[in-house]
């Protein structure tokens, strides 16, 4: 099965995005032909400085090579590196009629934020339509706000192929209901937006012991046993914890022996003990850019050959010289 996964790099990755996403999407590797690529042409529409942009891509390589994004087994690339891209998005903006863009609610979300509205926030959804079918993916792993944009990718795939025969493949969205919302420092959905969230990569553990200790906890008196229920400390911890590991803090938890401040610096060492891999890895590509760059330059050879043999079907069909 073909799965393709798009991601816009955005900067710094919490815990939320690790179990949320890319968790699930580095395990995916091992069952299925796997295609990931960094959005930059999406993120285009939203930046605001040339520098960021390029630094967060490059970032966004480094991150998801360094948490498990295997270069041998997945095809890892930046989107811009394989214009074939641009050229399906042009033949494909004649297959989608105003109104099923009009219809996008990221469209009218980003715009009702402030964004400024202008063609290319207007028409993301046919650069989206022309990543996935640009490669014949059968499988898009997706959050909630995105599926709507491949059914709009399915919508003009279905107007190419009505016209021209079966040359799209159709897509199918996947999504991962049964990943939970992973709370943050204040209990609600940590995001980067809300400022409660649990970087990954921390500079330093004494850095993240101090993001720990700001984990919102009731006020119970030393000595008495607490409750692990409902507290965010432990339902952080849980997650880095296998049964037998969720069982031991829960009794340590119901033992009134600790407080919360052993708890946090438990799951400070959960943590930090998680992502010491990837912290290394991390340092490595961070000192020998060059060695993501031939990864990527790799990935985009890979699917450059994949696009141009899909691109000389399309030209042909449509009657491009
Ligand atoms: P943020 O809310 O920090 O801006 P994004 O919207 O960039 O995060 O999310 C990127 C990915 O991480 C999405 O697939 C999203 O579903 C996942 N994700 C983000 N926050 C959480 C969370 N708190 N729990 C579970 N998954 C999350
Ligand atoms: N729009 C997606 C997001 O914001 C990123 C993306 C771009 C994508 N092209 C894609 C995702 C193709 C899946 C397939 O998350």
């Amino acid at each position: 099965m073909r799965v393709l996964t798009g991601i816009q790099a955005s900067g710094k990755l919490h815990i939320g995005n690790y179990f949320g996403a890319m968790k699930p999407m580095i395990e995916l590797q091992e069952r299925e032909e796997l295609f990931t690529f960094i959005a930059n042409y999406h993120s285009l529409t939203t930046s605001k400085d040339a520098a960021l942009l390029r630094e967060l891509t490059l970032d966004a390589a480094i991150d998801y090579l360094s948490l498990g994004i295997n270069p041998d087994k997945t095809t890892f690339w930046v989107q811009s590196d394989v214009p074939e891209v641009l050229e399906l998005y042009w033949i494909l903006s004649k297959f989608t009629p105003m109104g099923l863009l009009e219809r996008a609610h990221s469209y009218k979300d980003k715009v009702a934020k402030g964004i400024p509205a202008n063609h290319a926030l207007f028409s993301y959804p046919v650069l989206m339509a022309a990543d996935i079918l640009l490669m014949d993916t059968e499988k898009v792993p997706v959050g909630k706000d995105q599926i709507q944009h491949v059914e709009m990718t399915r919508d003009i795939a279905i107007k190419f192929n009505n016209e021209y025969g079966e040359i799209f493949t159709l897509p199918e969205y996947q999504v991962e209901d049964h990943i939970a919302t992973i709370p943050g420092i204040d209990g609600q959905k940590m995001s980067k937006s809300y400022n409660n969230a649990i970087d990954i990569f921390m500079e330093t553990e004494k850095k993240l012991q101090k993001r720990c200790n700001q984990i919102l906890t009731t006020s119970t008196p030393l000595g008495e046993p607490l409750e692990y229920n409902g507290c965010h400390v432990y339902n952080l911890a849980a997650l880095f914890l296998d049964d037998a590991g969720k069982s031991d803090l829960q009794r340590r938890y119901q033992s009134g022996e600790e407080g919360y401040g052993h708890f946090k610096k438990y799951l400070k060492e959960l943590i930090w003990e998680e992502f010491a891999e990837a912290r290394e890895k991390r340092a490595y590509y961070i000192e020998h850019p060059e060695v993501v760059r031939e990864i990527l330059n790799e990935g985009a050879n890979k699917m450059r050959k994949i696009a141009a043999e899909k691109m000389r079907t399309v030209r042909e069909v449509v009657g491009i010289l």
